[in-house]
């Protein structure tokens, strides 16, 4: 079961690139071209939000109970500190924290379709959370490149 919620986190990953890279250029255009918000944009950065959460929840499960989990997992012999280890450093720490980080933000870009605030602030400030939140998950991301920590493109591929 957990090979199956292993995927479905590294698939998720792809739904909220695609839906985030949307709410970008939805709330640039709109601040630059000064439109009306629309129910439309406010759904998109919903469902970016809702992406965003349910892969949080997974990783939330990874993070404790998984394969690498810190419940279910010893460092290895010799190893007195994950802080020594740069792949439990990664899957421990700094993963799971720039992912928090990116989905807080995200969480923050939908919240400002909410205030009661002029339409091109809205798209303005819903466009910094955004962008701010692409540049922490490429930061955070176990690209298949990277030395150690990489992982697949997509599920099942590695
Ligand atoms: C935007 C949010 C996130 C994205 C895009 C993301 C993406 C990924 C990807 C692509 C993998 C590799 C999966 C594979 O091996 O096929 C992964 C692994 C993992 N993620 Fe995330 N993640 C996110 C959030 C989180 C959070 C918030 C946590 C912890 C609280 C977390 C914990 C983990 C753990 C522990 C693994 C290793 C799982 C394993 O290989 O057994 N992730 N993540």
């Amino acid at each position: 079961m957990n090979e199956g919620l292993v995927h479905l986190h590294n698939f998720l990953r792809w739904i909220i690139l695609v839906l985030l890279v949307l709410s970008i250029v939805k709330s640039y255009t709109g601040w630059k071209q000064k439109k009306v918000f629309s129910q439309g944009d406010r759904k998109t950065w919903l469902f970016t939000m809702i992406a965003a959460h349910t892969t949080l929840i997974l990783g939330l499960y990874q993070w404790l109970a998984g394969r690498y989990g810190m419940l279910t997992t010893e460092l290895p012999a010799g190893t007195t500190s994950m802080m020594k280890d740069k792949f439990y450093r990664f899957f421990w720490m700094e993963h799971p924290l720039t992912m928090i980080l990116a989905i807080v933000m995200i969480t923050l870009g939908y919240g400002v379709a909410k205030k009661a605030i002029p339409d091109e602030t809205k798209y303005r400030k819903a466009f910094w959370f955004f962008i701010i939140a692409l540049l922490l998950i490429f930061i955070g991301m176990p690209w298949p490149f990277r030395e150690l920590l990489g992982r697949p493109w997509f599920p099942g591929m590695g």
